[in-house]
């Protein structure tokens, strides 16, 4: 079976990359934005920094920000509401994940309105048409939804995540500016960056991985180890090569998966709002010892792309210098290293199915069973 492979039309890096928006949105002839950005980017001048430049630009446009992180169907359906109101023809998702997402559902129901209940959405839809054109500002280094085919919209009544995979929501520019990133607090710049690591680690070794993808995510890997750290200290140099880092690992797992990390931290988002990329960095090293047996000489890679030298080492020794090097990372940015204060033992059935059925399960390396992941959920309580 050939290999497919999806980017961004045009992307913009480094400091300043804002600065295009006004040149992309007058060359493409566009009228009128919905902007799309949650309450506290609004609250904290994040969003400004664009809408700032429209208005230097005299580029019209209207503001959408009912969206909470881990945004549900809701913030969806008002959304599409809000862009056809305003007859907006584009939308400029400002934010991270969590904007970025709620604008590309809503960008894609906007131009296939059958699927205007959202919850047909998930998994791969068959949607007919390209969605609103998306013009997408992360403000976190995390998710790299502004590259990626993906979003993840939370079912409120049912309390579980939703993948949705589409090619159709890709935002057509990404502007991917470290400049955006830089208000980002110490705790939230730990937690999306090892996000953008999980993304990293398990599109190297999920089942799909090929040499296009491997290329993509042992460069991020080797960028995220080497400028975390920094970017949490708020240095120039760590916000840029987080910028990049987490941008290249979009490029990659966007086209081929990823696997149980994210599977079973979609149901602690759904459930308890844990933040996305805390609940990850919890599961990461855990899941990386569980599937090492699956993953043939990938750790030894991993290991070397965050910094440690494997000459010499046994295929057991370069495995747990991989995990090692994660834990110790996660640590130095002081993310929790169990989930005892996030779980309650009496939902371990529920978020082991549900992880499960997560979307992102079937990619990953070892097969896995609910029984299995219940024991991995009780081995980090
Ligand atoms: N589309 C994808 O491919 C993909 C991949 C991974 C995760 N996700 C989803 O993305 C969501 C998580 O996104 P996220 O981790 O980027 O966080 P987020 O978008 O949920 O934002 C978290 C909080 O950080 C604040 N914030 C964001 N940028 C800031 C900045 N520069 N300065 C100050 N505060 C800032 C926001 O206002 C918000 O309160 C989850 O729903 C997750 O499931 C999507
Ligand atoms: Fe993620």
């Amino acid at each position: 079976m050939a290999n497919r492979f999806i980017l961004n039309e045009t992307s913009y890096h480094g400091s300043g990359a804002i600065n295009e928006i006004p040149t992309e949105v007058k060359a493409r002839g566009f009228q009128k934005a919905m902007v799309c950005s949650d309450p506290d980017l609004i609250k904290f001048g994040v969003t400004k920094k664009v809408t700032d430049l429209l208005d230097e630009a005299g580029l019209e446009y209207v503001i959408y920000s009912d969206i909470k992180a881990n945004p549900t169907i809701e913030n969806v359906q008002k959304g599409v509401k809000a862009l056809q109101d305003a007859k907006a023809d584009y939308i400029i998702a400002i934010g991270g994940g969590s904007s970025m997402d709620t604008a590309k559902g809503i960008g894609i129901i906007d131009r296939n309105p059958e699927f205007a209940d959202v919850r047909s959405l998930e998994g791969v839809a068959d949607t007919k048409n390209p969605c609103t054109p998306i013009l997408a500002v992360p403000t976190t280094a995390g998710t790299a939804a502004e590259v990626t085919i993906n979003y993840v919209i939370t079912d409120a009544q049912k309390d579980r995540k939703m993948v949705c995979v589409d090619p159709h929501d890709l935002p057509i520019v990404a502007f991917v500016d470290p400049d955006m990133m830089s208000s980002m607090p110490k705790g939230l710049t730990a937690a999306t960056g090892m996000d953008a690591l999980t993304h990293a680690i398990e599109g190297y070794i999920t089942a799909g991985a090929w040499e296009m993808s491997d290329m993509f995510h042992i460069k991020a890997i080797e960028l995220i180890a080497k400028h975390l750290r920094g970017a949490v200290e708020n240095t120039p140099e760590g916000r840029e090569g987080m910028a990049l880092g987490q941008y290249i690992a979009g490029m990659g797992f966007s086209n081929v998966g990823l696997g149980i990390v994210h599977s079973m931290a979609h149901p602690l988002g759904a459930l308890y709002d844990t933040p996305h990329g805390v609940a990850n960095a919890i599961i990461l090293p855990t899941v990386m010892e569980y599937n090492a047996p699956a993953t043939g000489t990938k750790y030894k890679d991993i290991a070397e792309a965050m910094g440690v030298d494997t000459t010499g080492m046994s295929q057991e020794e370069y495995r747990k210098a991989a995990i090692d090097a994660v834990k110790k990372l996660s640590q130095d940015v002081g993310i929790p290293t169990d989930l005892k204060d996030i779980v309650k033992t009496e939902d371990l059935d529920f978020l082991s199915e549900s992880a499960y059925a997560d979307a992102c399960r079937p990619g990953n390396p070892r097969e896995t069973s609910v029984a299995e992941i219940k024991e991995l959920y009780q081995s980090l309580l």
